[in-house]
């Protein structure tokens, strides 16, 4: 990954970590708005599934140099998904759901280049989880 790339997600990840409660409410609020049919797979707290996702996503974003190291549990993340009946076609829900909020939140400090940094880093993410669900 280039490290353009890096630098640029863990720029706008650093504004979005003080607010990430409000952020992570407006995203699964907007996810369940727009694709009502994903809601019925959430069996458990809202605010904890949260605070879960955003330990994932700054464990991934702190390892972009270093992908391999944490494979095996975006890979076990991915086949636990499988199992919470998510599909592939749903991660591309999640990521454009995902682009929307992270855009409402920062504005302009989220520009192309950004937008861009971050659809490689989560197309990363989701082909790894799903490679670990067909296993
Ligand atoms: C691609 C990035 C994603 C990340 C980093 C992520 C992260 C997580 C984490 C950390 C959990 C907590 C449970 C566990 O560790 O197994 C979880 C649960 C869950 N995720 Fe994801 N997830 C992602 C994508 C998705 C997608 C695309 C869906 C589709 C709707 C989804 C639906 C769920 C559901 C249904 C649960 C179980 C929640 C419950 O039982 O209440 N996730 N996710």
């Amino acid at each position: 990954m280039h490290p353009d790339t890096v630098s640029r997600v863990r720029q706008t990840w650093a504004l979005i970590l003080p607010q990430r409660k409000s952020v992570c409410r407006a995203f699964y609020r907007r996810l369940f708005l727009d694709h009502p049919e994903l809601r019925p797979l959430f069996k458990g707290e809202i605010d904890e599934q949260a605070d879960l996702f955003v330990t994932m996503i700054n464990t991934v974003i702190s390892a972009l140099e270093y992908p391999e190291r944490v494979r095996p549990l975006i890979e076990t993340l991915g086949a636990r998904h499988a199992e919470y009946g998510v599909r592939p076609e749903d991660y591309l829900k999640f990521e454009q759901v995902l682009l929307e909020t992270l855009y409402e939140a920062l504005g302009d400090e989220l520009d192309a280049e950004a937008q861009a940094a971050w659809r490689e880093v989560f197309e990363a993410l989701s082909q790894t989880m799903q490679a670990g669900a067909v296993r």
